[in-house]
């Protein structure tokens, strides 16, 4: 028969929810007060400081916003005139002293300152007026140098020389018959020819190449020995080279008080009045005859 082995019956394990008290110190939410120190939720005034929103005033210092007056310096607009500015006057005596502050430039005109743009621009200085004077004082000169020049390079024909007036006796033309020769004037180089639809004067150089040419009295016409070209008594073209006929110098007729009593204003022929005293043909103004061609 086996023997039956004893067993050690299993100690009971004792429970750690009943520790005796001070075995195993309490259960913290079962502390004695001072053990373990008090919740923090039941911490006693004064232990462990009071809650920051229960500080008392002056404990940890005001909160800014209610800051009493001359504590942390007036703010910057209440600065008193005169203390230097803001932050910067209020610098202890003996500190580092405040560094010198710059002066600013005024502010640059802009070109919406109509007014102070406009007199910036507006100023000259003393170099460009010099300069002005100068350019105006050389285009004066030039101006008065060229005019000058020019007025006495123009030609400047005196009464009674060609390309001036030239008179003429109308008795020449009077007693003589309409079909009689032209009278020529060698010094104004002029024909005049009193034909029937009046008096005409003549240029004395042939159209063709420039030679002067004569009356012919047998062929009661002009000739020029030149070519050949052949020209009526009133210097309408008839043969030859010449391309037009003669060029006719524009002429007035006056009466003996000086009156004029017609003009020709472009050389055609104009009857001579009985009153008429003298002709004054303008060798300067000339028109060209009429082209055949
Ligand atoms: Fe008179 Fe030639 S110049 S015809």
């Amino acid at each position: 028969m086996a023997e039956e082995t004893p067993t050690t019956p299993d100690p009971k394990p004792i429970p750690r929810a009943a520790p005796p008290p001070g075995a195993g110190g309490p259960p913290k939410a079962a502390a004695p007060p001072g053990a373990g120190g008090p919740p923090k939720a039941a911490l006693p005034p004064g232990a462990g400081g009071p809650p920051k929103a229960a500080t008392p005033p002056g404990a940890g210092g005001p909160p800014k916003a209610a800051l009493p007056p001359g504590a942390g310096g007036p703010p910057k607009a209440a600065a008193p005139p005169g203390a230097g500015g803001p932050p910067r006057a209020a610098v202890p005596p003996g500190s580092a002293a405040p560094a010198a502050v710059k002066p600013t430039s005024p502010p640059a005109a802009t070109k919406g300152d109509s007014a102070s743009y406009a007199t910036e621009l507006s100023v000259v200085t003393r170099r460009e007026f010099l300069n002005y004077v100068w350019a105006g004082s050389m285009a004066l000169l030039l101006a008065g140098t060229g005019g000058i020049s020019f007025y006495f390079a123009l030609p400047r024909p005196r009464l009674g020389e060609f390309g001036g007036v030239i008179p003429v006796s109308a008795d020449e033309f009077r007693k003589s018959a309409t079909d009689a020769a032209p009278i020529a004037n060698n010094v104004g180089k002029f024909w005049i020819s009193n034909t029937e639809k009046g008096i005409v004067a003549l240029y004395k150089v042939c159209t063709h190449l420039g030679c002067i040419y004569p009356w012919s009295a047998s062929a009661n016409r002009f000739q020029c020995p030149c070519h050949g070209s052949q020209f009526h008594m009133d210097g309408t073209y008839i043969a030859g080279p010449a391309p037009r006929n003669l060029d006719r110098f524009m002429f007035e007729i006056f009466d003996a008080s000086g009156a004029s009593l017609s003009k020709s204003e472009n050389g055609d022929p104009i009857p001579l009045p009985d009153n008429a005293a003298s002709v004054k043909v303008d060798t300067g103004k000339k028109t060209q005859g009429k082209g055949h061609f």
